[in-house]
């Protein structure tokens, strides 16, 4: 038995090394099962076992009555492995990089890789339409109300709070309606810290939570995040063993830029660490519906026994961005929260919390997130084989579980900024890696925006972004920033 086994894996190997070393090269056919066979002397069963063995690895597909072919796909991106001690907290200067880059990416024409805004085409543009007449005739006085006391319309708090039944009981009074995850994110920082107080991110995280962060005059401390599972909790426990962090602001479901997911056990461990250590945790949910696993994730707040867990989300990316309508449930937080509101920008549009509210009730939301959920997955498969066809093998791509958009390590030496300034001048925004760190790490990993319909401009676009990654590949990395 234990000789069978050797055979495969060996063949398993030479067969790997082959393809590493593009003696077969992705898209090519491997010899036939009958011909290994023969001419390695074993039999049809263990040729099959090592065939077997290189797709679980990732390395072939098989095509039904065609063989077996070399896969067109980069590596995945690697774990992060055990934990590891966080670096030190730094004050984000992020701003004016980060304003430059995104000023290029509008550049008219530009294909959009960039921000990941859902397209239009895929948002429920009719039934908001519907909506919004149908409560301009049913109730026009919303159209002018305005109130510094009774800040939430009730029906939008009614459908905030029978969504989470699945996962938890929330608090109504905890409820703030906001202009936005944005501002919801940026009351409740303003809530939990103060300037000089340092906060836990992920790492990479969305570039606007730097923004806020660096806005308020706080610290960043950025805890190593793996790709698949999310921060590390070790990692964030050994940093607060040292007194470093004051608060956490984090994306469980779906990390912007990883698409990573925190496995529940983690979640429920995080909501217990932080909870007796009383650092208080803002959490960005918006992408917690638009998940791709079987089962909606819970976001930490379901494990939250203390009010500690200040979950922030908007209708933005599932319903549409511009009725700019979010909230914040902010546990022992939402007084202050409530107040801080009020005194930012008042009342949040009654007559739009009321649109989203009868948006939520009923199927539509729900018909809207299943649509949505299917048809990002797929044009993330589209884009990342795409990216794997043109770009470097070198490249390692991220698996995201929820979301659209894909992280991508370059080979090392390639200067993401640089590559971007490239881009630009051919036509094609992204967003480069350095815009998701406190401290410039990611110098070389992109974001590709997979949010739009599959078209020739993307495909060409892609095809273009291949070409100079592999130049830039090809250069020393001095020449490659110079350049
Ligand atoms: C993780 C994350 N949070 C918040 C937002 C912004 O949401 P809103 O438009 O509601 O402010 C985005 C948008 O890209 C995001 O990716």
């Amino acid at each position: 038995m234990s000789a069978q086994i050797n055979l495969y894996e060996h063949l398993a190997d030479e067969l790997g090394a082959l393809i590493a070393n593009r003696i077969f090269a992705p898209g090519d056919r491997l010899p036939s099962i009958r011909h290994l066979a023969q001419q390695k002397r074993i039999s049809i069963s263990t040729v099959m076992q090592a065939l077997r063995l290189l797709e679980d690895r990732g390395l072939i597909d098989a095509k039904p009555q065609a063989g077996f072919y070399v896969r067109h796909r980069a590596r995945t991106l690697a774990g992060i492995g055990s934990a590891q001690c966080p670096r030190e907290p730094t004050y984000v200067g992020i701003n004016n990089l980060l304003m430059r880059v995104l000023q290029a990416n509008d550049s008219p024409g530009a294909v959009q890789l960039g921000s990941a805004w859902p397209p239009d085409e895929i948002l429920p543009v009719k039934r908001i339409q519907r909506v919004v007449s149908a409560i301009t005739r049913r109730n026009p006085e919303l159209l002018t109300r305005v109130s510094c006391v009774d800040m939430n319309e009730p029906n939008f708090v009614r459908q905030v709070t029978r969504r989470a039944i699945d996962w938890g009981r929330l608090d109504p009074h905890e409820i703030v309606a906001t202009s936005s995850c944005t501002e919801a994110i940026s009351l409740c920082l303003r809530a939990v810290a103060k300037a000089g107080d340092t906060i836990a991110i992920e790492s990479p995280t969305y570039f606007v939570l730097l923004q806020l962060i660096e806005s308020l005059g706080m610290k960043a401390l950025e805890i190593p995040t793996d790709p698949k599972t999310g921060l590390s909790v070790d990692a964030l426990e050994l940093a607060i063993q040292q007194g470093l962090v004051q608060a956490c602001l984090l994306i469980p479901n779906s990390n912007n830029p990883l698409g990573s997911i925190m496995p529940e056990a983690n979640k429920k461990r995080l909501a217990a660490l932080l909870s007796q250590h009383d650092i208080p945790l803002i959490e960005d949910d918006i992408y917690g519906d638009l998940c791709f696993t079987s089962e909606r994730p819970w976001p930490v707040k379901a494990y939250d026994t203390t009010g500690n867990v200040l979950l922030c989300s908007s209708f933005s990316k599932a319903v549409t961005p511009a009725a700019r309508v979010g909230y914040a449930v902010a546990g022992k937080y939402a007084e202050q929260v409530a107040f801080l509101k009020t005194v930012s920008s008042g009342t949040t549009g009654h007559f739009f919390q009321a649109v989203l509210a009868e948006f939520i009730d009923g199927s539509s939301y729900d018909n809207q997130i299943r649509k949505m959920r299917r048809v990002l997955a797929q044009r993330i498969a589209q884009m990342s084989d795409a990216v794997s066809k043109s770009f470097p093998a070198e490249c390692s791509i991220s698996e995201p579980q929820g979301g659209f958009v894909l992280w991508i390590q370059l080979p090392e030496q390639v200067d993401a900024l640089a590559l971007h300034g490239q881009a630009i001048e051919q036509g094609i925004a992204f967003m480069p890696g350095p815009m998701f760190s406190a401290s410039g790490k990611f110098g070389n990993y992109m974001r590709l925006n997979c949010g739009n319909a599959w078209s020739p401009d993307i495909e060409k676009a892609i095809q273009k972004l291949g070409a100079l990654v592999h130049r830039f590949s090809d250069r020393p990395a001095r020449e490659a920033i110079l350049n």
